[in-house]
């Protein structure tokens, strides 16, 4: 069991202020969003080994009036409930899984989710793509089905290895879409690679393919079926046309 150096622990209760026994609800608010929140709940799902997703729901959530010490979270744990601020990296978000929720990630997917981190500060494109490509390297599981199996963090590094080649100039789409591709394979919930998908498919002009990519990552949001996603299939459906 490990201690907690990098972070407090600000409330402690054994209320149930949240309904799923198991839930991490990251604030997503403007002060803790400035401070990287975002990116922190897709962290935490990385985090979470492979056929362990369920057991625990990740989702955004709203100010805990602790704003100036974000970012901020709660866990609900069975009947208890905790709050944690400055959770700012991967090593704290993981000693918080195992301290609060018993949940061990696996060493292969840390060090894949700190790669990762540390890829959104390289230099240059191709410094991104090696360490990315390296990630997707040590997280794909290996043809005899050994290894560690197809996660959430995989799924991450392939949908920011598509969104590279996206913004790339001019675009490579074809490394985009398999790459998407693959990603929506590793985790077909994964909010970020079904966005990405969409925007692949769109690209090489498989607009009934975007269009499916979008409703499914509708389905991913905390509001399915919102204004945004039906201009968003109406847009693609006119492009079609
Ligand atoms: S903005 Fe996150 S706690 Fe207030």
């Amino acid at each position: 069991m490990r201690s907690l150096p990098f972070f407090f622990v600000i409330a402690f209760s054994d209320a149930l202020r949240n309904p799923n026994p198991n839930a991490i609800q990251v604030c997503t608010q403007k002060n803790c969003r400035k401070r990287g929140s975002q990116a922190l709940v897709e962290t935490f799902r990385d985090l979470i080994p492979p056929g362990m997703d369920s057991s625990v729901e990740v989702r955004t959530g709203g100010c805990v009036t602790k704003c100036g010490v974000g970012p901020n979270i709660a866990i609900s744990a069975g009947k208890s409930y905790a709050e944690y601020s400055g959770v700012a990296d991967p090593t704290t978000a993981s000693a918080i899984l195992e301290i609060a929720l018993e949940i061990e990630t696996p060493p292969a997917i840390l060090v894949s989710v700190l790669e990762m981190a540390r890829a959104t500060k390289a230099q240059s494109r191709d410094e991104r793509l090696s360490i990315l490509t390296a990630v997707v390297d040590k997280l794909t599981p290996a043809a005899d089905g050994s290894g560690p199996g197809p996660s959430h963090a995989l799924a991450s590094a392939l949908a920011t290895l598509a969104e590279i080649h996206l913004a790339h100039s001019p675009p490579d789409v074809d490394a985009a879409l398999s790459d998407a591709r693959a990603a929506c394979l590793a985790c077909g919930d994964h909010r970020r690679a079904l966005r990405t998908l969409a925007r692949a498919e769109e690209a090489a002009g498989n607009f009934a393919e975007a269009v499916d990519a979008i409703r499914r990552w509708s389905e991913t949001s905390d509001s399915p079926g919102d204004m945004g996603t039906k201009s968003e299939i109406r847009r693609i459906a006119g492009l079609a046309a």
